[in-house]
């Protein structure tokens, strides 16, 4: 198991809470509800503190204030007290739990501090099997599950908990979307009984547990002969299914499903529609305040490369558009933040602006199978923000969606997210879902501070290098926003052809003369149509297309000129040696901070940034190589160019 605290969160008596030692003193609660519980435990824990039962304006106090809304907290600092006010108990919890994160990175600058949570579902998924796996997991095995079986270690369940709930998650799914025969059995009684378990420690920090769940489930565990939604014996199946998980587990999130997606049974297969299937599970889960959470990732993956009408992009707004107001209230739509599949730059999914009657979610990939799988360095949350602050003002993506999940990046691992330095990816996720407006920077800086030094000079460095991490990670990888390019199957290195002529309708179409997929509405697959009138004439020009965009909605020659003031070619040629260079400065900068670090993370982070050099060389060769073969045309600063 992970030592948890080589994250954010302060050790017990951890030396860094010694500048607050006076007010640890005593704590004060007026209430006594299990998150309320939950923050007092959660102070004594970090430093040896007595409870009162009244209030004597010194130490802390744990004070209800309805006005701050849902897990809306308040810090207030005076000489002799510090006031953590919570909307609820949730908001006392994250309160404490935010003190403990500043006060322990030298962070905690004023003197009072208030925040509200922007969204009321902020959860993350686990991709995780029952046999322990991890789909697209890079931080070791699974926290949850070993063999089949449920994880009863209790403590270590305790222990991510607490670090989830501080930074303010409030919803978790343990197991992969995609469900096997295994997990198809977790909503039976073989295996409630472990999740009741799970859900009470998960609950004492705030947090609903829901379920990823097989459509299939009433014909592959029910004995039913079909699990088409519209069928009685179908409804009543998953009815009485609700009824078993809410006796054991009241305060049940929902059902997180992936169907007719990638091979995984739907609605579709009898004739009916996603709102059809979302509605019927929404309908069972209704009489308990349950949720559905139906995911959007929808598209045909066994796509003709030679057809050029269809278009993968397409196919998530396609599908659901239509039926923006058939959904019940209760039915969340899971939305990834771009229309294929987290790749290092997409443009934002077109449906977050057109679906205007139906509730949604971000999905977000915190475990990073495209963008470095926790070896390369890649800082999401700019990214992230990008994709929250589209569209026009005051109808961007933050202010339509009513909160986001995130993949988890989370194992057993020697440490929690592989990568140390990955954590900042878990921290960032969940800051930005409390408050979307806050900088990457800003959040960065928070998370160094906490987790890796304390020191100004290295954590401004360390900051510095998670800030451009993305941009370098973009530059060596796959050129202006085509994509792919990856090794099938595995994701990670170079392999420019390798999803080229499968079925996946992941394709860049380069050739001798140029590169890119044409989705304009002239001449290509219509998919710029799916935007606003502002963005649609944005992308579908050529003249306005963004540079890191150009490949993604345009074929184009290779000499064609970027509003950089390169030609393409030049422009791969450029960021691929450029990033190979930054990718080796990493490695230095890194170097140099050897000091300030625990040696434990910085022996990590050494291999790890060893390997992304390694990395970034082999994509720099592969993809300069290749393009110089397609093109014919020689780098115009005569570097080395393996033919
Ligand atoms: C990606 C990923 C799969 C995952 C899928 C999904 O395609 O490679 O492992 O199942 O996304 O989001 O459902």
């Amino acid at each position: 198991m992970s030592d948890i605290y080589k994250c954010w969160l302060p050790e017990k008596n951890d030396k860094r809470l010694a500048l607050w030692k006076s007010y640890f003193t005593s704590v004060y609660a007026d209430s006594s509800d299990k998150t309320t519980q939950t923050a007092v435990r959660e102070l004594r824990r970090a430093a040896r503190i007595r409870t009162s039962s009244e209030r004597t304006g010194e130490g802390f106090a744990l004070v209800t204030d309805e006005s701050l809304g849902a897990g809306g907290y308040r810090i207030g600092i005076t000489d002799s007290e510090i006031v953590i006010a919570g909307g609820d108990g949730s908001g006392k919890l994250y309160g404490v739990l935010r003190f403990l994160t500043l006060a322990a990175g030298s962070m905690l600058k004023s003197k009072t501090l208030c925040e509200t949570p922007a969204y009321p579902l902020r959860i993350v998924d686990h991709w995780d099997n029952a046999d322990g796996t991890v789909e697209r997991g890079y931080s070791g095995g699974s926290l949850f599950f070993r063999e089949d079986r449920v994880s009863d270690d209790n403590e270590a369940l305790t222990d991510y908990a607490r670090l989830l709930a501080s930074v303010g998650i409030n919803a978790v799914c343990p197991n992969n979307v995609n469900v096997h025969d295994t997990e198809t059995l977790f909503i039976t009684d073989r295996y409630l009984g472990d999740f009741a378990r799970i859900a009470k420690i998960f609950r004492g920090y705030g947090i609903r547990l829901f379920l990823s769940v097989n459509f299939a489930a009433p014909t592959q565990i029910g004995g039913l002969d079909t699990a088409d939604p519209l069928d009685d014996s179908v409804r009543k199946w998953w009815s009485s299914a609700a009824a078993e998980i809410y006796r054991r587990i009241p305060d049940f999130g929902g059902f997180v499903v992936k169907a007719d997606s990638e091979g995984r049974p739907g609605p579709h297969t009898y004739g009916r529609d996603h709102a059809d299937g979302a509605n019927m599970l929404a309908e069972a889960l209704a009489p308990y305040g349950g949720a559905v959470i139906w995911r959007c990732f929808v598209y045909n993956c066994r796509t003709d490369r030679n057809d050029r009408s269809t278009d993968r992009a397409k196919a998530a707004y396609d599908n659901f558009l239509p039926l923006d107001g058939r959904f019940a209230d209760n039915v969340y739509l899971q939305i990834k933040n771009g229309p294929m599949d987290f790749q290092i730059r997409e443009p934002v999914s077109p449906l977050f602006g057109a679906l205007n009657k139906t509730n949604m979610l971000a999905e977000f990939q915190i475990t990073q199978e495209y963008t470095g799988q926790q070896i390369d360095l890649c800082y999401l949350v700019p990214m992230w923000k990008e994709c929250l602050d589209f569209g026009k003002r005051h109808g961007q993506v933050k202010d339509r969606i009513q909160g986001a999940a995130g993949v988890s990046n989370t194992g057993d691992g020697a440490f929690l997210t592989g990568n140390p330095l990955a954590g900042a990816n878990l921290y960032g996720f969940g800051r930005l879902l409390f408050d979307p407006e806050q900088s990457a920077d800003r959040i960065a800086a928070e998370w160094v501070c906490a987790s890796i030094t304390t020191n100004k000079i290295a954590a401004v460095e360390i900051v510095c290098m998670l800030v451009r991490s993305r941009e370098i990670y973009e530059s060596y990888t796959s050129p202006l926003g085509v994509g792919w390019m990856v090794v099938p199957g595995t994701h990670y290195g170079v392999d420019v052809d390798g999803y080229e002529y499968s079925r996946w309708g992941t394709y860049h179409y380069a050739d001798g003369d140029g590169i890119g997929a044409d989705r304009t509405q002239a001449t290509g697959t219509g998919y710029t149509a799916q935007y606003d009138s502002v963005n649609a004439r944005l992308y579908e020009d050529i003249k306005t297309c963004p540079d890191e965009l150009l490949l993604f909605f345009h074929h184009v020659p290779y000499t064609h000129v970027l509003h950089s003031g390169k030609t393409v070619i030049q422009h791969i040629y450029d960021s691929h040696f450029e990033g190979a260079e930054q990718a080796a400065g990493l490695l230095k900068d890194w170097k140099s901070l050897e000091s300030y670090i625990p040696a434990d993370i910085y022996a990590e982070c050494l291999h790890r940034f060893e390997l992304q050099a390694a990395n970034s060389e082999n994509w720099r060769d592969v993809v300069n190589t290749y393009f110089f073969r397609k093109s014919g045309i020689p780098d115009s600063h005569g570097r080395k160019i393996y033919e």
